[in-house]
């Protein structure tokens, strides 16, 4: 098990170059793929659930060569894919595994494919139902509704599909099936989730619309299509990952940092929002928009945070950011509430409990519920170190590592190496800081 010790620091400064997006490079490699010719992407995130994908188009017969300073994948074509002569290993990654699926629905060679323990135990039925509305024949090999899947294609429909939930991995595997099917596809989902895969689809040439209804609900369409076309790709720092930092020059006293190039897309920005609602001195430099992704440049100054309520439609906007917020609101004056999160329990741990049993660890006063989570900031009174357990989850990882920076004591996070599944370099960038 590898730990790390993280101690209080005061007085963060400097610059971090956030390393790219991970929704945006999964997307990347796979269009790159199943389009014709070659997609060039830079600032591509080497992290290991980026990794899988490459590996799982390498399996399929994809040419994808990393080079220095970009990867070059040669499109095979939407019909290109060959068989993979083994089952396919999506590591840790949900958005390789639910993404992929739509994509061999329309095939014509049926793939088995499984990922890790936790990936393993994720849900899948949430893409099972609609992809077998559309004629593919996706079956649960331990029949409960989790990986490892064995994916059959078939002649795929289009439908209409009203998704229970705001997930953009649920509505971008129907989409990408899509792709291959008799007519036009469409989801409607509760609330807007990141639009990465409709804007990314339409610069590679397919015909897709998005529209808000009242209410907040949203449905993305698109169109049957004969052929994508490879493009450059330059994938902009992920926000997920500016977050820690943002969070930290925002707790740790006596900070300024310049977090650079961070994708400011609105359906992945709420954290913005909710830190602008804590009171948090953040301003935004650089302002810059490529491939229809925004990017941005954040000064951060410390500041005296205080609680705020986050619910609703900004909820799929910041999802993978909530256990970061958890920590800010934790050394906030006031109370944080939470609700309208209940997803958070099927991410890479159930986050709502191993938020609240870290935060715990460390002296806080939290509430679990069944969609959230209720947090009384102890602003004045530092939270205490501890032995962090991060559950192998990336970002309870990097959340209690930032915690440590402004906790009394020492803080141990336990099997540290998971940052690797989005930000490989998150402890040295840390330690560049001081
Ligand atoms: C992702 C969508 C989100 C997010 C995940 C990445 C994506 O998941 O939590 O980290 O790239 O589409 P859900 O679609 O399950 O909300």
């Amino acid at each position: 098990m590898s730990v790390r010790s993280i101690r209080p620091l005061s007085g963060l400064k400097g610059e971090i170059n956030i390393p790219g997006d991970k929704s945006i490079s999964h997307r990347s490699i796979m269009l790159g793929a199943i389009a014709q010719g070659t997609t060039e992407i830079t600032h591509f995130l080497k992290g290991a659930d980026c990794l899988s994908t490459i590996r799982c188009f390498r399996d399929m017969g994809v040419e994808i060569e990393e080079k220095p300073d970009c990867i070059l994948v040669h499109g095979k074509g939407l019909h290109g894919l060959s068989r993979p002569a083994r089952t396919l290993d999506v590591g840790n990654s949900g958005t390789t595994t639910r993404l992929l699926s739509g994509i061999l629905a329309g095939q014509n060679f049926s793939t088995a494919l499984s990922g890790d323990e936790s990936l393993n135990s994720r849900p899948m039925a949430r893409i099972m139902t609609p992809l077998n509305s559309m004629g593919a024949d996706i079956t649960s090999l331990e029949h409960n509704n989790c990986a490892p899947l064995l994916i059959n294609p078939g002649a795929l429909h289009g439908i209409h599909y009203q998704s229970p939930v705001a997930s953009a991995q649920v509505k971008s595997a129907v989409l990408l099936a899509g792709l291959y099917a008799d007519g036009a596809t469409s989801v409607t989902e509760p609330a807007l989730s990141r639009n990465h895969t409709e804007l990314m689809l339409q610069n590679f040439g397919a015909c897709v619309t998005s529209t808000m209804h009242k209410g907040g609900s949203a449905t993305a369409q698109i169109e049957p299509c004969s052929e994508l076309y490879g493009q450059q790709v330059i994938v902009p720092g992920d926000i997920s990952s500016a977050a820690y930092f943002i969070a930290a020059g925002l707790l740790v006293p006596h900070s300024e940092l310049l977090v650079k190039n961070v994708g400011t897309n609105f359906t992945r920005a709420g954290f913005l929002s909710v830190c602008e609602a804590m009171g948090a001195s953040l301003t935004m430099l650089n302002r810059s928009f490529e491939g229809g992704e925004g990017r941005a440049d954040i000064l951060v100054s410390s500041s005296s945070l205080k609680g705020t309520v986050i619910e609703g439609g900004i909820i799929p906007t910041l999802i993978d950011e909530i256990p970061i917020i958890a920590v800010m609101a934790a050394c906030a004056e006031g109370t944080t509430i939470i609700r309208d999160a209940a997803e958070l329990k099927v991410k890479e741990t159930d986050r709502i409990r191993t938020v609240t049993e870290n935060l715990r660890a460390m002296g806080a006063c939290v509430t679990p519920t069944e969609d959230g989570m209720i947090i009384e900031g102890n602003a004045g009174d530092p939270l205490a170190g501890a032995h962090i357990k991060s559950c192998l989850d990336h970002r309870i990882a990097m959340s209690f590592a930032v915690a440590g920076l402004a906790a009394a004591g020492e803080t141990v996070i336990e099997d540290s190496q998971c940052v690797d599944v989005s930000y490989p370099e998150f402890f040295a960038s840390l330690e560049s800081l001081n």
